[in-house]
């Protein structure tokens, strides 16, 4: 399993958008994904990029977890991006239309071998036919010295719709077995997955009921655009009070002296086994970084 590090919210903001950075600072998500990609046009690409390794230079962001997607290995800003990355330092860096394995070797070459970039991780958005066609070569790629730092898997739906051409409607159902392939490509790895963005954000039940089909996909968390989506895709991805209720429960009843040396038991009628007490904690481990960040 990934670690329990919370990702419930991972907000982009246009890197050449200083309001939107600056205001970023505030603004109670998980994780800020700096964009050096789709949402900065090419005329501005490198004032964008040392806009962002300022302000990440700059601090102030908390115990959100900084982000910086760069360009496709395969355009001419990847280079210059993965070099703004070692000098920024930012907690991870999001590789965009990620299609093979070779890419993430190529962003681990920039990391590797300096004791400054030890800490950086790297997530894979795949957002293409080829990338989703591959995603569980992609995801494997992190049982390999140079893909040891991939983390997590994070989807770009708008590129998905716009390439395959499906009409994805009010509940996504083309894409819906393409997100569950992600889902399993990121377990099979222990990997985390985050699921693609809403973009009418002046529509807060649509989005409400994408983040719920999200959870219940098995996605940590969604990528956002806008403030106003961050309270619900926080409360969506939190483990709920029923759900800690019953994670302390199944701890508990697997403490008890009786238990010690058994592998199921029934609580309120219910089998409960080993990898339930095994998922609890993890519960209890969310909601508790979720109370103190
Ligand atoms: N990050 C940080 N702040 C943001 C933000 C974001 N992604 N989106 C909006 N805000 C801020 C605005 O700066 C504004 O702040 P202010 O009131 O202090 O001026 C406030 O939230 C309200 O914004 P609003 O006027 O409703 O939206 P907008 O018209 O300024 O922007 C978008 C709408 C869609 C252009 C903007 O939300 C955006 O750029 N989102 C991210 C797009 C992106 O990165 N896409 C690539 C990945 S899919
Ligand atoms: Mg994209």
């Amino acid at each position: 399993m990934s670690d329990t590090r919370p990702r419930r919210s991972a907000l982009y903001v246009p890197g050449s958008n200083s309001r939107a950075r600056e205001k970023a600072k505030g603004l109670p998500v998980d994780a800020v994904i700096f964009d050096l990609e789709d949402s900065v046009a090419d005329e501005v690409k490198r004032r964008a990029r040392d806009e962002v390794v300022a302000t990440i230079k700059g601090g102030g962001f908390g115990s959100r977890e900084i982000v910086m997607r760069v360009n496709p290995a395969r355009t001419e800003f990847f280079e210059d991006d993965m070099t703004a990355a070692v000098n920024a330092q930012p907690n991870a860096v999001l590789l965009s239309k990620v299609e093979s394995t070779a890419e993430i070797f190529a962003a681990e070459r920039h990391l590797r071998g300096r004791p400054e970039t030890q800490g950086i991780t790297l997530w894979a958005m795949v957002e293409t036919a080829r990338g989703l066609i591959d995603i569980a070569g992609i995801a494997a790629s992190v049982r390999k010295p140079e893909g040891h730092r991939l983390r997590g898997l994070v989807l770009g739906t708008n590129d998905i719709i716009r390439e395959t051409g499906v009409k994805a409607g009010g509940d996504r159902t083309p894409v819906l077995p393409w997100l569950s392939m992600a889902v399993l490509a990121a377990r099979a790895e222990g990997l985390f997955v985050l699921d693609g963005v809403y973009n009418d954000f002046e529509d807060i039940k649509g989005f409400e009921a994408e983040c719920i089909q999200g959870r219940a996909l098995g996605m940590d968390g969604k990528t956002i655009i806008h403030p106003k989506q961050i309270e619900i895709a926080n409360r969506t991805f939190a483990p709920s009070a029923d759900e800690i209720a019953e994670a302390e429960e199944i701890i508990e009843a697997f403490a008890r002296p009786e238990n010690a040396e058994r592998g199921v038991i029934s609580i309120n009628g219910r089998m409960v086994e080993r990898m339930h007490e095994r998922m609890a904690r993890r519960t209890l481990a969310l909601a508790e970084q979720i109370a103190v960040s």
